[in-house]
């Protein structure tokens, strides 16, 4: 259907709940990321990308998190950190059945928000002086 939305390509919620639960297995799995996650009550901050997700590919949730720089700055994440993040994420939608069209519009979707995240990136146009 021409008017179904990547969210709808995805699965639905279904699907993106799956997306973020084996986008941090990869994430968890990968010892240079996982400290950052040590203390990190998981099942709330997947929710939380499930809403940020769903809301990013046209779905029907709104996020009710915090904004991204303010939760990301003081962490210590590096635009490195940053690269293998994303590298995962994008080897996660690949192990999805979805066109090569629809994973670099998805990916692009997430991926623009990297300037909220490393406190290294150039152009950190976050408003967020801390840390
Ligand atoms: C484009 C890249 C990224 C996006 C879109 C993103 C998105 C998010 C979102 C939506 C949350 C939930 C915020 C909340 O609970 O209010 C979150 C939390 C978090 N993110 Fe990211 N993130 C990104 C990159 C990273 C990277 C690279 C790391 C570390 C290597 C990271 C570590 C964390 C941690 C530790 C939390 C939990 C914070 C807490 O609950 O106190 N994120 N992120």
């Amino acid at each position: 259907m021409q008017t179904q939305t990547l969210y709808d390509r995805v699965g639905g919620q279904a699907g993106v709940t799956r997306l973020i639960g084996s986008f941090y297995q990869r994430l968890l799995a990968d010892a240079q990321l996982s400290p950052f996650f040590a203390t990190i009550p998981m099942e709330k901050l997947q929710r939380m990308q499930v809403e940020f997700f769903t809301a990013a590919l046209g779905g029907p949730l709104q996020y009710s998190g915090r904004p991204l720089a303010h939760v990301h700055h003081g962490r210590g994440i590096t635009k490195t950190h940053l690269r293998r993040f994303t590298e995962h994420l994008l080897a996660t939608l690949e192990s999805i059945p979805l066109s090569q069209q629809d994973i670099q519009s998805i990916y692009n979707r997430i991926a623009v928000e990297a300037d909220e995240i490393a406190e290294d990136a150039e152009g950190l146009g976050s408003g967020c002086e801390a840390g």
